[in-house]
């Protein structure tokens, strides 16, 4: 063996879906060694060893990285990224996967990734950002009509308003200056309402190489028919059916030219880079871009992944992505989120959990834990709004879809609550979208 093929002991960062995914993965490959999560969940705690950490602090991880002779850091969440635990990790001598704070800022500063979009030409939606109340809500009488006002800052997903008139725009800028968002929301984006079927595609990069996983559709709405209020994502599907050839070259060389202006900026960008895209009648627009993997596109994306997910996450901090070969199996994946009752608003928590094992008895499915945690007496509960990530695997697509459906009958908690329609635009072709 190389110095470079031994065995790492792993610090995972986070604890919902996306990590249990990432965990199970890492936890896969032959070059794993001891694997911890901060803070973890019902399902990874039952894998990995929980320690307690803050992980929004560098200095934090770091330490408790070094001390512990951690030899990756993997880094879910964007909170510590954007705060700069990934330069850290980096400057103690350790391998970190996710991107350091100054290139986080594509997903920190929805300005600062526009103006990175125009130096770089790629396609995006016509925009103007402000600081100001006053002038935020001249521009938007001035477009009169839909359009899209976004708090500058990480908001949880939450500050983003999708305004089908001038009136839902207003009372949008007023929301995002009322400080509801924090520091967030000192600094206003408003942008043109683009039209069509949105579509995910994560990469790998290590600031020259790019490497792009699978493609995959969120459904980010609460309520069946894409209707209710945003959520943090209500179920997944990879590959996305309906995307063109074309239209995944050009994703692809969108993201390329993203890494390369960024490069050319000096800023070296090594981990997952998440495009979110609108496939317009023009072509594929930029939605926006996070600087993690994510959450649920993780949990459809890896089950299908063919590779060491450790020798690529290796790869991505040494700069030599170039070397990994990464395989994908012929299947469709389709994960159904089960949330608690109430969620995205108020919920309840602490409601026994079963049923999960039958789930999994099926085949092909694997159930990933998102809001769950073991009570004093060790039994699983309910500890968040998105309780559970049921991916099943099929053959076709609607395989998939039967499976993972027929496993969230099988689990059962007081208030589950899910949608039924995961997937089934994409049965019904392009034509199920206005463009
Ligand atoms: P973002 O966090 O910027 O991706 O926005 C969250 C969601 O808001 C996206 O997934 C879209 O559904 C919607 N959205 C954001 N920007 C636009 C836009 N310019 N036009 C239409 N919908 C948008
Ligand atoms: N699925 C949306 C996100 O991870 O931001």
């Amino acid at each position: 063996m190389g110095e470079n093929d031994g065995i790492v002991d792993i610090l995972l960062l986070g604890g919902g879906g996306r990590e249990h995914a990432l965990l199970k993965k890492l936890a896969s490959s032959e070059r794993s060694g001891a694997l911890y999560v901060a803070p973890g969940n019902g399902g990874m705690d039952l894998m990995a060893q929980p320690v307690e950490l803050d992980v929004d602090s560098p200095e934090a991880v770091a330490t408790f990285a070094r001390d512990n002779g951690i030899g990756l850091v993997v880094i879910g969440p964007e909170a510590p990224l954007v705060n700069g635990v990934a330069d850290a990790v980096s400057e103690a001598g350790i391998a970190v996967f996710g991107p350091n704070r100054a290139a986080a800022r594509m997903e920190g500063s929805k300005r600062f990734a526009k103006e990175v979009m125009e130096r770089a030409g790629v396609p995006t939606a016509a925009y103007r950002s402000f600081e100001e109340e006053g002038a935020a809500a001249e521009y938007v009488r001035e477009l009169g009509g839909p359009c899209v006002v976004k708090a500058d800052g990480l908001a949880a997903g939450k500050g983003v308003i999708v305004a089908g008139t001038t009136e839902e725009a207003l009372a949008g800028v007023r929301e995002c200056f009322s400080g509801r968002f924090g520091e967030a929301g000192s600094e206003v984006v408003v942008e043109e309402m683009l039209k069509g079927p949105e579509c995910s595609l994560l990469a790998l990069t290590d600031g020259r190489t790019l490497v792009p996983l699978a493609t995959s559709q969120d459904h980010k709405r609460a309520l069946e028919g894409d209707k209710g209020p945003n959520t943090g994502g209500m179920g997944v599907y990879s590959p996305v059916p309906i995307v063109t050839d074309d239209e995944l070259s050009s994703m692809i060389e969108i993201e390329e030219k993203v890494v390369a202006q960024l490069a050319e900026d000096g800023i070296d960008y090594h981990g997952c880079l998440y495009g979110g895209f609108m496939l317009t009648k023009d072509g594929p627009k930029v939605l926006e871009f996070n600087a993690r993997f994510g959450d649920p596109e993780t949990q459809v994306v890896l089950p299908r992944m063919e590779a060491d997910l450790v020798e690529a996450f290796l790869a991505v901090d040494a700069g030599t992505l170039d070397r990994v070969r990464i395989g994908w199996s012929e299947s469709w994946a389709v994960s159904v989120v089960l949330t608690s009752a109430g969620y995205p608003g108020p919920y309840e928590k602490g409601r026994p959990i079963s049923g999960i094992q039958q789930a999994e008895e099926l085949g092909g499915v694997t159930v990933y834990h998102a809001g769950t945690a073991l009570d004093a007496r060790g039994r699983l509960v309910t500890a968040g709004g998105r309780v559970l990530d049921v991916t099943a695997l099929g053959s076709t697509f609607e395989d998939a879809r039967d499976l993972a459906y027929q496993a969230c009958e099988l689990i059962d908690f007081e208030g589950k609550t899910y949608r039924h329609d995961i997937g089934l635009r994409a049965l019904r072709g392009r034509g199920a979208w206005e463009v």
